[in-house]
């Protein structure tokens, strides 16, 4: 009997290692949130769907391209306004290169920022709703970079709940 109990505690051991190791390299990496938001890079959105193309004029002189979840979406195509809470707009940048295969096409270079804006419209009362984030390599930008955001959006934009980009038909 003894034997076999030693057996059965040592695969029970076993098992509960291995199940907690598995969890261990399982655990997605720690998202790095925005100052003043907590905004975080919202997971899969290379997947999303187009809303338009941006070009930024010189000095930045970048290409851009403002994506959404399907919340965002489906207000977008329904022209629902404001955006409802959990609407996420993505805008991804890079800098303008001309094409070296055909001068005046120009492709995208080095990627610059990854700009989220997150609409919760009670935890973000005080910015009209919306949470920012703007992110370099993965990484939140500063507290003074974040304080930006919303006063230029909130004095831009003009009857579009704070969001610049139109749909591109
Ligand atoms: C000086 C003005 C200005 C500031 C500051 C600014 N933005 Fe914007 N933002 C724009 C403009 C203009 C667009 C429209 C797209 C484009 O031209 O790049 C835009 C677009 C966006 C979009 C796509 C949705 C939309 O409104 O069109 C997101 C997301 C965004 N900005 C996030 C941020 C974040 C986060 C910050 C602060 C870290 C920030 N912005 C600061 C001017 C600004």
């Amino acid at each position: 009997m003894r034997p076999i109990l030693i057996a059965m505690v040592a695969v029970v051991g076993i098992s509960v290692a291995l199940v907690s190791m598995a969890f261990a390299t399982a655990r997605p990496e720690k998202r790095l949130a925005s100052p003043i938001y907590g905004v975080t890079l919202p997971e899969g959105y290379r997947q999303w769907a187009l809303i338009a193309p941006a070009q930024e004029a010189a000095p930045l002189d970048e290409l851009r391209v403002v994506v959404g979840n399907a919340v965002a979406i489906e207000a977008y195509r329904d022209g629902t306004l404001p955006l409802p809470d959990g609407s996420v707009l993505v805008k991804l940048a890079w800098k303008r290169v001309p094409s070296p295969e055909f001068a005046p096409a120009s492709i995208p270079g080095a990627a610059t920022t990854v700009q989220v804006m997150v609409k919760d419209s009670k935890r973000y009362a005080a910015t009209g709703g919306w949470g920012f984030g703007r992110f370099i390599d993965g990484k939140p930008a500063d507290e003074a970079q974040h304080r930006t955001c919303y006063a230029c959006h909130q004095s831009g934009v003009r009857n579009h709940d704070l969001v610049f980009t139109r749909y591109a038909h």
